[in-house]
């Protein structure tokens, strides 16, 4: 059965923001003196701001209490994200992802954004697609985050349609988990290793056809 639905991560999947969280972070991090490296940012993917800051701190074996303090060093990595990400021009969109799109538009499958970003609506802005998807749940209208399904459940909620017969597209594993636990098939974006628990992986959406989604 072809699924009705497909909803889409957006960090990751859509755009490659993970660079510009990752240079914010590291930016906060020196900041407080210590190195944060590549290999760290891949713990912070699908996770929210707070708690990225959590781990970030951790890894700089710092210790803050005062949630006001906390407050502000996200606000301040945040305010270099936005910056960066204000500069992002539609060139941006991962290969073979409108084409992937417009098919799925062509053939009667209705698409969301599922993302718990708080900034999804200036990134859409940015690269163009703000008024294409039929529906968007962004961190802004979530309470909690991947893995829990709240997310993907509100999405298939908007769209009118079963979770069963909505695939999610996801690069990262809270999200595969969160996809999971609301009974809708998933596609991992990236590395086959790392995202062997969704139910099929593909490297990137160049020459993906419509079978993708046929279950
Ligand atoms: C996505 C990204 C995370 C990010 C989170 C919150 O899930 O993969 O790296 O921390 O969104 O993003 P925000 O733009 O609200 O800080
Ligand atoms: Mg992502």
């Amino acid at each position: 059965m072809r699924s009705k639905a497909c909803i889409f991560d957006l960090d990751g999947v859509i755009v490659d923001t993970a660079k510009y969280h990752y240079l914010a972070w590291k930016r906060l991090a020196a900041e407080l003196g210590f190195e944060f490296t590549e290999k760290d940012n891949e713990r912070l993917k699908g996770v929210s701001r707070m708690e990225s800051l959590e781990i970030l701190l951790s890894i700089g074996g710092i210790r803050i209490d005062d949630e006001s303090k906390k407050m502000a060093l996200a606000e301040k990595k945040n305010n270099w994200y936005v910056e960066y990400i204000s500069q992002m021009t539609e060139d941006e969109i991962l290969p073979g992802v409108m084409d992937f799109l417009n098919l799925l538009k062509r053939n009667g499958v209705k698409i969301a954004i599922g993302s718990a970003s708080k900034n999804t609506m200036l990134i859409l802005e940015r690269i163009g697609l703000k008024d294409f998807f039929d529906v968007i749940i962004d961190g802004t209208k979530i309470t909690r985050a991947k893995p829990d399904p709240e997310v993907f459940l509100k999405a298939a909620e908007e769209l009118n349609v079963a979770p069963e017969e909505c695939t999610v597209f996801e690069d990262a594993i809270a999200g595969i988990e969160a996809a999971k636990r609301a009974c809708m098939k998933v596609v991992g974006v990236g590395n086959r290793e790392t995202l062997k628990d969704a139910d099929r992986v593909i490297e990137s959406f160049v020459g993906q056809d419509i079978e993708l989604i046929e279950w």
